[in-house]
């Protein structure tokens, strides 16, 4: 098996199932205890007793679930866990899971996200159904329930229920009517069976599995599984049934949690495609419209005169490429500034200004502190935010989640990726609302929505960056260069490779090297180029050759139409072209992420703590 099959993606919530001689809901809750490096906010256990099905949830810690369960004593032989990371709902003891469904017959839990729960939300109230939290997983819960008939296998109604779901799930369900069953379904969020001596499970991600098999099957998209005590079964959406592929895993637990990846900065690399189909899940219509629920009301827009985009580190640097966006796409004047520096430099806010925070982790003091100062001088204020119920998420009027799932590398990749897509669909919502004359949303949508196989293809440019970091891993200086949205993308380029492999780097617009900087050129020196916009190449050709000159190297990382650029260049890394320029930029980082991770691997760096920093800066 190799990193990333299976039980690598980015799964925002942990799922645990199994059926077993062994008490089940210990069993679960050590499950979901060898998740919890991924992060969550809220958990809960279903189980049958007393002829239902027994829920016990809890927001918070799985500690708070722990306590919950132990207050009595819980046997069964049969079990579902969750342990949640918020996307519909906020993290509260309702919105977590498992679910019942209308009738209380059975209990599901989810991962992923229901796209048109909205819909089938309202079709069900019409019906009557009643609905305990704000989940799209209770509304899958419902439906599945409503398939659940007099006389239909349980494995027959998630068949038919899920049908009539759209977006990304994996999702388990248990019911109190055939209690020697756990029926489970996939369809872009992953999900694996274990295959034991007379106990199956089933979870989210490998590491839940190791400790009980290591006989492993990664259920395939689209593909309904069940399993009893003695049992494993498959079966595809039209009800044929699917051959069982157990794998043997070799991995220790520690590699397991990783995906089999030797990091989490490689894993979280690797999810960017993954991650950057949960970031737009729901959010971008057939027709290719922006809906964005969380925005403020569309008359709101036409008022706003100013952007300010305000943030710490990578998060700032996804600012960048945000005010490259704004003001390009929709003229709207933007300034980006570092949080710390905001909120000591007495800025000058327009009342009718908007104020955008972009944070990973929520918490970052002085981005914190920077919403406070906008909130007193009455500003408006959004965030662009990973965490769910993090400081800055609750504080902002308003936020849109990036849905990059837990991450967990000190040095920021997927969330980084995630903002930058965020702001993007922000900005094409504005040119929406504001129905701009200009501004094709349709097409620059529909680009948006091919980022991700794009993302893909990135990826496989991973042995030529491994070629190149064994070439250049003792280079004294790097400089990371490009002009327009290429040079923003630069400084986060440069910022990765400083961070985790200590070589000293040099990031600034191409145009600005002649000012300065190119007297740190000698032998020895490397530079990367991010050169995708055709405008300015021959502009950034020139730069290539005044470092040549000097006796430094160059890498070009281009878009695969550039026929120039290849003359000029020394190594040239080849990205697929994206008809909204900006996000041809976008895509250079994947390749520039990989460079750096391979020179700190070749160098022997601690990659995923890097000395002297912390992945979440709650002090000034
Ligand atoms: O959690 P935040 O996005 O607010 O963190 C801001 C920076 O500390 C962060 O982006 C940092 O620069 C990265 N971890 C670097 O890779």
């Amino acid at each position: 098996m190799n990193p990333g099959d299976g039980g690598s993606i980015a799964t925002m919530c942990g799922i645990a199932g199994y059926i077993g001689p062994r008490n089940a809901v210990e069993v679960v809750l050590d499950q979901l205890k060898r998740l919890e490096y991924r992060g969550y906010d809220s958990a809960g256990v279903a189980y049958p007793a007393n002829g239902h099905i027994e829920v016990l949830k809890r927001a918070g810690k799985l500690t708070e679930l722990k306590k919950l369960v132990d207050e009595v004593p819980r046997d069964s032989r049969i079990a579902i866990a969750h342990s949640r990371w918020a996307t519909h709902g906020g993290p509260t003891n309702e919105n977590a899971h498992p679910h019942y469904d209308a009738y209380e017959r059975i209990a599901i839990i989810h991962n992923g996200i229901i796209e048109n729960y909205l819909d089938l939300r309202e079709e069900l109230l019409a019906k009557g159904h009643k609905f305990r939290s704000q989940t799209d997983t209770e509304v899958a819960a419902h439906v599945i329930g409503e398939e659940y008939t007099e006389g239909v296998p349980l494995e027959e109604a998630v068949r038919k229920g899920v049908k009539r779901l759209r977006g990304a799930y994996a999702l388990v369900v248990l019911s109190q009517h055939e209690k020697g069953k756990i029926v489970a379904a996939r369809n872009a969020s992953p999900l694996v069976l274990g295959i034991g001596a007379g106990e199956n499970l089933l979870a989210s991600d490998i590491p839940a599995l190791l400790p009980y098999t290591r006989e492993v099957v990664v259920l395939e998209e689209n593909n309904i599984a069940m399993i009893t005590l003695d049992n494993v079964s498959i079966m595809d959406l039209d009800g044929r049934e699917q051959p069982v592929k157990p794998i043997h895993i070799e991995w220790d637990i520690a590699a397991a949690e990783r995906g089999g990846y030797d990091h989490f900065m490689l894993k979280e690399i690797h999810e960017q495609p993954e991650v950057l189909r949960q970031c737009l899940a729901g959010r971008i219509d057939d027709n290719y419209q922006v809906r964005l629920e969380q925005v403020f009301s569309e008359h709101v827009w036409t008022e706003i005169d100013r952007v300010n985009i305000i943030a710490c580190g990578t998060a700032y640097n996804a600012g960048l490429m945000g005010k490259h966006l704004f003001e390009k796409l929709l003229r709207l004047p933007t300034d980006v500034y570092y949080s710390s520096e905001f909120r000591y430099g007495d800025p000058v806010l327009s009342p009718k200004s908007l104020a955008i925070f972009v944070s990973q982790s929520g918490e970052t003091a002085d981005t914190l502190a920077a919403l406070r100062l906008c909130k007193s001088r009455r500003i408006r204020t959004l965030g662009v935010v990973n965490v769910i119920g993090s400081s800055i998420a609750r504080e902002c009027d308003r936020t849109i989640f990036t849905q990059a799932g837990p991450e967990i590398s000190v040095a920021s990749t997927k969330a980084y990726t995630a903002q930058v897509t965020v702001l993007t669909l922000l900005a094409m919502y504005i040119a929406q609302v504001q129905e701009m004359p200009g501004v094709r949303v349709e097409e620059a949508v529909a680009e948006l929505s091919g980022l991700a196989a794009k993302a893909d293809e990135c990826l496989k440019l991973e042995p030529q960056m491994i070629e190149l970091a064994t070439q250049f891993k003792d280079m004294p200086l790097c400089f990371f260069l490009g002009r327009g949205a290429d040079a923003n993308v630069a400084l986060e380029g440069a910022l990765k490779l400083k961070e985790i492999a200590y070589i000293p780097t040099q990031e600034s617009p191409a145009g600005e090297m002649k000012h300065g900087p190119l007297a740190l050129v000698q032998p020895g020196v490397i530079a990367v180029f991010g050169s995708t916009d055709p405008e300015t190449r021959d502009k950034v050709v020139s730069s290539m050759k005044e470092i040549q000159a000097r006796g430094g190297t160059v890498i070009a990382v281009v878009t695969e139409d550039d026929t120039v650029t290849e003359r000029a260049a020394d190594a040239i890394i080849r990205i697929p072209a994206s008809k909204l320029g900006f996000l041809s930029a976008l895509l250079t980082i994947i390749p520039m992420q990989l460079f750096a991770y391979h020179i700190a691997r070749l160098r022997g760096c601690e990659i995923d703590q890097p000395r002297n920093l912390a992945k979440s800066v709650t002090v000034e």
